[in-house]
């Protein structure tokens, strides 16, 4: 393989660099005015996201803030199931509500035949971004994985106790086993279009994983996402792949020994120490300021960011949150924080 020349790509393939490449997850979105004066030409979330100009533009707003080393693609995980058919609506201040999943008998009423084609502009937007995005910048395509999915699908909504999705588990494994399969060709046929159209990178984003127990996480968390790498290695075998199982604590170490993905996200709850002695010596890893630090800025980020640069920035590191950009966060607090990354780089060259 040739040496990508995109220090992203650079660090996905093991590098340790001098200064460690950053982004941030949820980079693009409501904390940022741009974006919430863009979102007022859109009447509801989905078709902002099935809007190639708005997405594009959406996607490039945080580059011209503070030039992180990725843009990740501007859509959310729930098109998935709205490709499927399940109605799927966002409400404001209320999140995502879809009409649920009652088990095995709905499952014939999702459409697996047309994903591709209803995310036919989602594909428009990865390869405007392909053309548009700077020369340094690595390009990220996103799915959920199919156990968060499928918490959405069938709770009908986010945070909840989860105990819908785990019953339908226990009490009829093959049926629950059945949708996790309809999630895993969907997903797998969606990000192998992503690549075909310029995504660099795919992120994996299993926010839920940590409801599960070692058995659930080893069916619903492990086994699928081996799965989807599989198949989209078997039509893009060197394409890098992030894992992000939330959560996930010791697990990690088995999601990442796996699953086949190069770089892992960590979560702001897993310990530095473990982290950095036992993850990091197995692949890249990602991750893992408070993203409500961030909130509060100065000295407390400052400080917490320092921590997290001194224990992973000399292996293979991407710096990120350990979860999304929540909205109330200061735009300034963000730019500073990228500052400061690149600038620890700079500082440790001088030391050597
Ligand atoms: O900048 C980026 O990271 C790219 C865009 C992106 C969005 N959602 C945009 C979005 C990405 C990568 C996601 C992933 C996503 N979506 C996840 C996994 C990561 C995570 O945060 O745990 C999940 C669980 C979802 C589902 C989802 N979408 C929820 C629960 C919500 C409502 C809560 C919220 O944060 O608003 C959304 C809506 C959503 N997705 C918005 C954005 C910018 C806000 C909607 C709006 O602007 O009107």
């Amino acid at each position: 393989m040739t040496e990508p020349s995109k220090p992203f790509l650079q660090a996905l393939q093991g590098k340790t660099l001098t200064t460690p490449p950053f982004w941030f997850m949820r980079q693009a979105g409501r904390y940022l005015p741009e974006y919430r004066e863009l979102r007022k030409n859109a009447r509801n979330f989905l078709e902002f996201c099935y809007t190639p100009d708005c997405a594009v533009e959406a996607t490039l707003q945080p580059l011209r803030r503070f030039s992180p080393d990725a843009a990740i693609l501007f859509c959310d995980i729930l098109v998935i199931p709205d490709a499927l058919g399940q109605k799927v609506e966002f409400r404001e201040g209320e999140g995502p509500v879809l009409e649920r999943l009652r088990g095995n008998g709905d499952l014939a009423r999702l459409k697996s035949e047309g994903v591709c084609d209803h995310l036919a502009p989602v594909f428009e937007t990865v390869r405007r971004l392909a053309a548009e995005i700077p020369e340094k910048t690595a390009l990220i395509g996103f799915a959920g994985s199919p156990w968060t999915v499928a918490t959405y699908m069938v709770e009908g909504r986010g945070k909840t106790d989860f105990s819908r999705a785990l019953g339908w588990d226990t009490e009829d494994r093959a049926g629950f086993a059945r949708l996790m399969g309809i999630l895993v060709d969907a997903t797998a046929a969606y990000l192998i279009e992503q690549v075909a159209n310029g995504a660099e990178v795919l992120q994996l984003f299993d926010t839920w994983a940590g409801a599960l127990n070692e058995d659930q996480f080893r069916r619903l968390v492990i086994a699928p996402t081996k799965a989807i790498v599989e198949k989209v290695r078997a039509v893009y075998p060197d394409i890098p792949f992030i894992g992000f199982p939330r959560g996930a604590e010791r697990l990690y170490l088995a999601y990442v020994a796996e699953t086949g993905v190069n770089g892992v996200g960590i979560d702001s709850d897993l310990n530095l120490q473990f982290a950095a002695n036992e993850l990091q010596k197995m692949c890249v890893v990602q991750g893992n300021l408070d993203p409500l630090l961030v909130v509060e800025g100065g000295d407390k980020m400052k400080t917490a960011a320092a921590e997290i640069l001194g224990a992973f920035g000399n292996g293979p590191f991407v710096f990120n949150l350990g979860h999304g950009v929540v909205p109330q966060t200061p735009v300034e607090n963000v730019i500073e924080l990228a500052r400061q990354i690149t600038s620890w780089g700079i500082s440790q060259a001088q030391n050597v």
